[in-house]
């Protein structure tokens, strides 16, 4: 979704901002823009690429110590030069930048335009800096106090920075439902929706929260909230580094990602888990533990690959804990009046910990007095803020859209908390609980197995690239494996593709069956293994195409199969942080066969930060 980045400071504001920029192009957007105080107060802006902006922009005097630039991803109007931000303000002495979306924007678009304002642009930013100006004007008051009073009147979501004209050492900012950063340097700010553009500068950051201001002038940082009260600034040093977010020689994020898991699963079970001293200890569920040894249910919210972990979570949260559990996407689930109970718990589950229709839910379980855990990868954000207690996935900055490490890390952690709770439960005998712990431990080796099938895989997207669909198919815990790999082939590729039950095939899905249908089975060696091979059958009975990921050594479905990926063998249970590794590979190279772009496609965005 929409990137902020903004600087004030000593160097070259539109340095920092470009690569800021580019740094955040994983969030997905369809134009950008800048503005620097050049002589003026001056904006530039593109629809398309950042690196369209860039070369519009050249041969110009671009020199300021102070801007502000931003990615859109289009919500009120089409994505074109004119929508893009920044925005200009009535007289064109404040420029503004926004991310969400301000819902009573047209009742105060009409109050302006009968006091003779004029609109460039679609969007509800303009009209937010218009009337901005207009307060104060009207009060005759400092341009802080004008965006607090007009932030108590303004319904929806923002991140924002102001700049003006009249103060070359100013930067305004606030934000309620969408995500602030600043970085503290030496004389310097930096500004952005995530720390990624910043911690080439700096680790001093400072987390703005829900209805606080930032006024970053002449050197000092001071914040208050939008009653008018100071508060403290906050800094926090990142644990960050700078290799995280970049390329490392991989063609694209997505590929570098996927390599990562063995790593990333282990740094997400680092001083967790030690399965020779039998000891699991996740320091972020100590005070509410209880709560979940004795939940009478367990509810998972959830949007996309996350909501996929979810569903995996259901099957090992009954399987060992005997707690029923539902799974609701987030999106649902806070438009109904659910039932929540005392005694239930919500866990939600977030790579981004910024996702809206997620936050929602969480606000709405907690209004009704749920104990909330979060499952989240991004240290720091919204819903690990808002979270009663929870667990970080700790797989590192995930930048290709298409989520894969985040998946893994987001199973490895739910294993974790599903085995702490069984073991004090009692629901689990001790000797399949040390079981499960040493054969989480050797999950990383498995996964870096599964990876060095790359070229069979290759040679499978080949194959396969040209189809038009794709069906996914899978039972217990391979199910959502089998909706995952269909959502990660569809996002990239743009090839319909649909993850099923393989029982589920015949209720109709099989009508799609002929000879030129590519049917991708996850049947590794587990308790459902049989019925899968009957459901093979069916399809091969109709011409299907079979491509199936199976158990290292399996001799049945070779002989079924026309491509079969072997595995290594691990724990039923654990099997789909090993099984989803050959899916996201095939999703990923069937994409760039298909000469897609692989970690921004189209109309998707990393961080859905509206509704
Ligand atoms: C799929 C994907 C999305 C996200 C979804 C939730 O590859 O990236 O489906 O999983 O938007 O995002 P988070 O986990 O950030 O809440």
């Amino acid at each position: 979704m929409c990137g902020i980045v903004a600087y004030v400071g000593h160097r070259e504001a539109h340095d920092v901002i470009i690569k800021g920029l580019k740094r955040l192009e994983y969030r997905g957007y369809d134009s950008a823009g800048i503005a620097l105080l050049n002589g003026g107060l001056n904006v530039y802006k593109k629809k398309g690429k950042v690196s369209e902006l860039e070369e519009y922009v050249k041969g110009i005097e671009l020199s300021s110590t102070i801007g502000i630039g931003h990615t859109r991803w289009a919500t009120h109007g089409e994505p074109n030069d004119i929508n893009a931000h920044p925005h200009y303000s009535h007289s064109k002495n404040l420029a503004i930048i926004h991310n969400g979306i301000i819902e009573n924007y047209s009742s105060l678009k009409q109050e302006l335009l009968n006091k003779g304002h004029e609109f460039h642009s679609e969007t509800d930013s303009e009209v937010f800096i218009h009337f901005i100006e207009d307060i104060q004007v009207n009060n005759n008051c400092s341009l802080d106090e004008a965006v607090r009073l007009a932030l108590t009147k303004v319904v929806g979501a923002y991140a924002i920075v102001i700049m003006s004209k009249d103060n070359p050492d100013q930067l305004i900012a606030a934000r309620k439902g969408s995500p602030l950063v600043i970085g503290v340097g030496k004389d310097e700010f930096f500004l952005a929706s995530d720390a990624t553009p910043i911690i080439e500068y700096t680790n001093e950051v400072v987390y703005l929260n829900e209805h606080e201001i930032a006024v970053i002038d002449g050197g000092e940082l001071k914040i208050k909230n939008t009653q008018d009260v100071p508060l403290t600034p906050y800094i926090q040093t990142l644990d960050m580094e700078l290799e995280a977010i970049e390329k490392g020689g991989y063609e694209h994020f997505m590929l570098k990602e996927i390599f990562e898991q063995p790593k990333s699963i282990s740094d997400c079970m680092r001083g967790r888990l030690d399965a020779n001293a039998g000891r699991l200890v996740l320091g972020g569920i100590r005070e509410y533990a209880n709560k979940l040894v004795n939940a009478d249910r367990i509810v998972i919210v959830a949007c996309g690959t996350s909501w996929h972990a979810g569903l995996v979570a259901e099957y090992f949260f009954e399987e060992f804990c005997r707690i029923p559990v539902e799974v609701e996407y987030a999106s649902e689930f806070r438009y109904r009046n659910p039932i929540i109970n005392e005694g239930d718990v919500v866990i939600a589950i977030s790579q981004s910990g910024e996702t809206a229709d997620t936050l929602a839910a969480i606000e709405l379980a907690k209004s009704k007095g749920a104990i909330i855990f979060g499952v989240c990868n991004v240290v720091g954000s919204s819903i690990a803020r808002t979270s009663h207690e929870g667990a970080y996935t700790h797989a590192g900055p995930e930048i290709g859209v298409a989520s894969t490490k985040a998946f893994t890390a987001q199973l490895t952690v739910l294993n974790m908390i599903a085995l702490r709770v069984a073991h004090k439960k009692g629901t689990i005998s001790e000797r399949r609980y040390h079981e499960l712990l040493v054969e989480l431990e050797n999950i990383p080796t498995k996964v870096e197995k599964a990876l060095k099938l790359e070229p069979i895989i290759k040679e499978i997207a080949e194959l396969f690239k040209d189809a038009r669909n794709f069906l996914y198919l899978g039972r217990g815990f391979n199910f959502p494996v089998a909706l995952e790999g269909a959502l990660k082939l569809k996002e990239i590729s743009y090839i319909h593709a649909e993850g099923y039950p393989a029982a589920e095939m015949k209720h109709g899905p099989i009508a799609l069956i002929d000879e030129e249908m590519p049917v991708v089975f996850i049947a590794t060696r587990d308790s459902s293994y049989d019925k899968v091979v009957s459901n093979i059958q069916e399809v091969k009975a109709r011409k299907g195409k079979v491509i199936a990921v199976v158990t290292e050594g399996d001799v049945l479905i070779p002989k079924m199969a026309e491509f079969v990926i072997e595995v290594p063998k691990t724990d039923e249970a654990l099997m789909p942080m090993v099984s989803v590794i050959p899916l996201q590979l095939l999703s990923y190279h069937i994409a760039v066969l298909r000469g897609c772009n692989v970690d921004q496609p189209r109309n998707l965005a990393k961080s859905v930060t509206v509704e």
